[in-house]
């Protein structure tokens, strides 16, 4: 016999508001309580921010739990690929927002200053820990004011996003421009030189101590980038993993990492701690600490 009843209906029912009307009707609420006076705002917010923590509390608990179970922890990466709970774990900081968010969220910081002297700023791409903008208006060029305003934008990707260890500029000339970290005053020293970038070979990471720290180096086709030997698991070290078809494994319990950007692929949100990392003269240059 053949089973004919409708399959349930997930979506919204009439009386029950969709995501986009909830989180409408929050930013709206979040709105008049801003624009309250200073008396009623305080108490507004604390009641906001204590209703948050409370929630996060027991998010974070639900996704310890589902963590700590394979067949949870199948079911929580199926949740995280859906948008709502997506944002509703980045609201509460349970995972971070993909680095080309967290970018453009950087770039908002110093838009509205680039836009007061006649510029703007475009992210293109984020590629192997670097940024690849395009300036307009006062932005590009070479002034006085427009190398400052450049330099604007690369602190702030920087600062900003983890993944992004330097700025490439793009313009609509045939050849890019680079922005050499060690031009940035607030990075001007602690740059230690490594190994040739030939000498990273092989399906293990490069193990480099320097000055009582360890890192990893590792080579995906050309693309060079150095972590923290620290998993994010247990903090171990991860000299020892595979590097496969751009993966990492770790060597102890098998968590598995993007080697461009750092990101844990099997625990949402977790990241490695990248390094700061330039190539001169063939050879590899942190920037330790
Ligand atoms: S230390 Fe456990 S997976 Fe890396």
């Amino acid at each position: 016999m053949t089973d004919t009843a409708a399959p349930p209906d997930t979506g919204p029912s009439p009386e029950q508001p969709g995501f986009e009307a909830l989180a409408g009707a929050v930013d709206e609420a979040l709105a008049r309580v801003t624009a309250l006076d200073d008396d009623a705002r305080g108490p507004a917010l604390a009641l906001k921010d204590a209703v948050e923590a409370f929630h996060r509390d027991g998010l974070v608990t639900i996704v310890r739990t589902l963590k700590n179970d394979p067949a949870g922890r199948e079911l929580l990466f199926g949740l995280v690929d859906d948008p709502h709970v997506r944002a509703l774990f980045t609201l509460h900081g349970i995972i971070r927002a993909d680095p080309a968010t967290r970018a453009l969220e950087a770039l908002e910081t110093v838009r509205p200053y680039l836009q007061s002297h006649g510029g703007d700023v475009e992210l293109v791409r984020i590629e192997g820990g670097i940024g690849f903008v395009r300036l307009h208006g006062a932005c590009s060029g070479c002034s006085m004011s427009a190398v400052t305003l450049t330099e604007m934008v690369a602190e702030a990707l920087i600062e900003g996003v983890e993944e992004i260890s330097a700025v490439e500029v793009l313009d609509d000339e045939p050849t890019a421009a680079f922005i050499p970290l060690e031009g940035l005053g607030r990075i001007d020293s602690g740059w230690v030189r490594g190994p040739f970038v030939a000498e990273l070979t092989g399906d293990r990471p490069h193990r480099w101590e320097v000055d009582g720290e360890c890192y990893i180096l590792v080579n995906h086709g050309g693309r060079v980038a150095a972590f923290r030997n620290e998993c994010v698991h247990q903090g171990r070290s991860l000299d020892g993993g595979m590097l496969e078809d751009g993966v990492l494994t770790c060597p102890w319990h098998g968590f598995t990492f993007d080697v461009g950007s750092g990101e844990c692929l099997s625990a949402p949100g977790a990241q490695l701690e990248q390094i700061p990392l330039r190539i001169d003269d063939a050879r590899v240059w942190v920037r330790a600490n």
